[in-house]
């Protein structure tokens, strides 16, 4: 007899997300968790950045704005340790909520690392417990430095952002490998208590996945605040001593020597597939490490056994897992939810000026052969923004030229993760850009910029 219809393991926001789907649906439901419920959104990831990353605009606003704003400050200092308690009340109060969640759905938690047994059965220290219909491998991913070239992670001169973000104060210079997401956020943080930063980044320009214009601004921006960025560079060597590295970078041919007291690890992370038994169990993984799944139901190679969130593929990004916990809740509660459209996942980098995109690039558009139109809107020139003081960056509308449906949308500056929102719901609706603009919007509001680059796109925006 089947203990649970349903065991996740990893609770994550892959998988908790799939296990309150489930309960909902009247499935007996567990999950399985060897560290804190949230997993590394919640603990380590998400959460606590953007709770830095909310200090170092605050520290960035009062330091440079205030007084243009009337506000008179004495000497404003940083305090990164301050910061940084503040961001571990903030994990921990959702790490509890989550809990608490746990409990309202009478989802059992089960503590200790799941191991897989054929039959849908799952080893949790002593105990084995078998589930009735399924089992949801939610395991996520893990940081990881690259020890071929000397970066192996030592949590000490080269650290990750699991170390970051446990620092009492910053390091007077810190180089950053790897300017995603994770990079790009650690600079703004650095920057703003006071590190000298130096990004390095192996593609040809810092957050390399975005439209190139939304790169470009980010790093003209970037570049006012002092942040030294090496884009097309290759890091070649890395001595690392108890106090300070080097590192030896081939940049457009040419060798490029950083040194600096810590090095961040932000170029990518490992999913965990170990341990988990899936040989045993019958789960193949993909020839990147991925768990194998079927792209419609994320039904790996053993049947009942399903795979969620970063290590089910990527894009590794906590909205995504959450999605898919909930599909394959629904589906093996019988029901036939619509497939998930993985062109409308949305990118949010929450560094400032805020980077937010979804669907192509002006670039990838074109190399698709589609045949666009492309709308820009700057904030400069949007009321709100100026009674903000905060005119850096644009909405970008890639459209397509016939129907004018939306194929890519591109939000740089304050409040980009939010707004992009419209521009999602229109997307997944298949709405047109005169669709958008139909809509009053509010003025003065930064989503008017929105609607102005939707005109734009038609040749008829109103403000410039
Ligand atoms: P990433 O894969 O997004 O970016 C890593 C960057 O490092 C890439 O641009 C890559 O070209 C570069 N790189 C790789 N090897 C390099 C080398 N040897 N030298 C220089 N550059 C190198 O990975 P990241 O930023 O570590 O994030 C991990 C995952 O977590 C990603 O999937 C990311 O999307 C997600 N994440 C999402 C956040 C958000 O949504 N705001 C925040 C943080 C992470």
């Amino acid at each position: 007899m089947a203990n649970f219809d349903v065991i996740v393991i990893g609770g994550g926001p892959a998988g908790y997300v799939c296990a309150i789907r489930a309960a909902q649906l009247g499935l007996t439901t567990a999950v399985v968790e060897r560290e804190k419920l949230g997993g590394v959104c919640v603990n380590i990831g998400c959460i606590p950045t953007k709770a830095l990353l909310h200090s170092a605009y605050i520290l960035n606003t009062v330091k440079h704005g205030a007084k243009e704003l009337g506000v008179e400050t004495g000497e404003v200092k940083g305090d990164y340790g301050v910061a940084m308690r503040r961001s571990r009340k903030v994990s921990e109060q959702n790490s509890r909520g989550v809990e608490s969640l746990m409990k309202k759905h009478k989802i059992t938690v089960l503590k200790g690392e799941g191991t897989l047994l054929a039959g849908k059965k799952v080893k949790v220290g002593a105990e084995t417990h078998s589930a009735g219909k399924a089992v949801v491998i939610a395991t996520g991913s893990r940081t990881k430095g690259i020890p071929q070239i000397g970066l192996e992670i030592d949590k000490a001169t080269v650290i990750s952002s699991d170390e970051a973000l446990f620092l009492e104060q910053t390091p007077k210079s810190i180089a950053i490998v790897g300017a995603g997401a994770v990079g790009c956020e650690f600079a703004d943080i650095f920057n703003a208590f006071g590190s000298q930063v130096t990004l390095i980044e192996a593609l040809p320009r810092i957050l390399p996945l975005e439209d190139a214009e939304a790169s470009d601004a980010l790093a003209k921006s970037y570049r006012k605040r002092g942040i030294a960025m090496h884009a097309g560079a290759k890091v070649v060597k890395a001595t690392v001593s108890k106090d300070k590295a080097t590192l030896e970078l081939e940049v457009g041919g040419k060798p490029v020597s950083v040194e600096a007291e810590k090095v961040l690890m932000a170029a990518g992370r490992a999913v965990n597939t170990e341990r988990l038994g899936l040989a045993e169990a019958g789960v193949q993984l993909t020839e990147r490490g991925f768990v194998q799944v079927n792209p419609a139901t994320l039904e790996t190679t053993a049947a009942g056994i399903y795979c969620i969130g970063d290590v089910a593929g990527p894009p590794m990004l906590a909205h995504k897992g959450s999605r898919e916990g909930v599909h394959v809740a629904e589906l093996v509660a019988g029901h036939h939810p619509r497939p998930i459209d993985y062109h409308n996942v949305p990118s949010v980098t929450y560094c400032h000026p805020e980077v937010a995109s979804v669907g192509l690039t002006e670039q990838d558009a074109k190399a698709k052969g589609i045949e666009i139109k492309v709308g820009r809107f700057p904030f400069s020139a949007n009321g709100r923004a100026r009674t903000a003081g905060e005119t850096e960056g644009f909405v970008k509308i890639v459209r397509d030229a016939k129907y004018g449906e939306i194929v890519g949308a591109h939000i740089v500056g304050s409040h980009a993760s939010e707004l992009i929102h419209e521009l999602i719901v229109a997307k997944t609706n298949e709405y047109t850009v005169e669709e958008v603009d139909l809509a009053i919007h509010a003025h003065p509001t930064l989503s008017e910029a929105i609607a102005e680059a939707a005109l734009d796109s038609l040749g008829r925006v109103i403000h410039i």
